[in-house]
């Protein structure tokens, strides 16, 4: 039954397009609907499609980087099935895309993967309740949670109750921690929300970075901040030591998203400077 709770019809689009959940506040622009909006979705309102289209004009093929930042979580959950990793914590989820979630992706190669959703957006909570149902064989959960407390996720009943930490986790963080600048010290964040897991846990990470583009990264991070919204871009390097001590980056090492492990290799790949984002998986030792 993955994906089937996405079957919506237009009306029940017409009724979301409208519907603001209460307690949200539209007023603002907040990066999870920019995100939305970049990838074609519906759960965005006026002051974040203003938002993003000001981001856009700096920089139109912030879409490209969006869509291919998907599909690199998508290859990466596959990926880590693959590798029998049954138990993911996707933090940052963002709203739900029809067919495209972590755990369509884990579910498909394993229907009895456990996935535990974690973001502290109210409007992906809202549609995460209504959405994240998955396979009857595995199973889902959804944590209302800031990645800044690593502690409220990982004592959470709903972490308790879906995985078993003394088993192989794999700990998706994907196109976050741009949000987590260096004074919220991200290392800290991740040291803490991984050391209770196993050695033969994953951690897989994306990042934006400014290193082929440098001009309009520093424009983008400039609107995002007076949009409200903190965030940096990183550099290769500054990108890889965010990865805490006792992790080893495995191969391919931090690449371009678009190039991490890419389905077809002989496909032409978008330029990275279009894409602009560097992805990693790394291994608990
Ligand atoms: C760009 S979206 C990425 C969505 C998804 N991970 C992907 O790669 O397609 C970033 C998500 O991170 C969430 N986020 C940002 N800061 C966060 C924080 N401090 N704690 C939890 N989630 C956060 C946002 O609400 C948003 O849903």
């Amino acid at each position: 039954m993955a994906g089937s709770a996405f079957d919506r019809t237009p009306e029940q689009d017409a009724l979301i397009e409208g519907w603001t959940p209460p307690g949200v506040d539209v007023s603002r622009a907040h990066s999870a609907r920019m995100y939305d909006y970049y990838l074609g979705g519906k759960t965005n309102f006026p002051a974040d499609r203003a938002a993003a289209e000001k981001v856009l004009a700096a920089f139109p093929s912030l879409r490209t980087g969006a869509q291919e930042n998907r599909a690199f979580l998508l290859r990466l959950v596959r990926h880590l099935a693959g590798l029998g990793i049954t138990q993911f914590l996707d933090i940052g989820t963002g709203i739900p895309i029809e067919g495209r979630n972590t755990h369509d992706a884990a579910q498909d190669v394993a229907p009895h993967s456990r996935v535990v959703y974690v973001d502290n957006d109210p409007i992906v909570l809202a549609h995460a309740r209504a959405l994240l149902t998955g396979h009857p064989s595995g199973a889902t959960a959804y944590i209302d949670a800031d990645v800044h407390n690593p502690e409220s996720i990982l004592d959470h009943p709903a972490l308790e109750s879906t995985l078993d930490l003394s088993r192989p986790v794999a700990v998706l963080l994907l196109a976050v921690l741009h949000f987590v600048p260096d004074e919220h010290k991200p290392t800290e964040i991740l040291t803490r929300l991984t050391d209770r897991l196993p050695s033969g846990s994953y951690l897989g990470l994306s990042h934006v970075t400014g290193d082929f583009d440098p001009v309009s990264w520093e424009r983008i991070v400039d609107t995002y901040r007076q949009s409200g919204i903190p965030g940096q871009a990183r550099s290769r390097e500054e990108f890889a030591a965010l990865v805490p001590a006792g992790w080893e980056i495995l191969d391919p090492g931090v690449e371009i998203i678009s190039q991490w492990q890419p389905d077809n290799p002989d496909a032409e790949l978008p330029d990275p400077a279009l894409v602009s984002a560097y992805g990693l998986l790394a291994r608990k030792l």
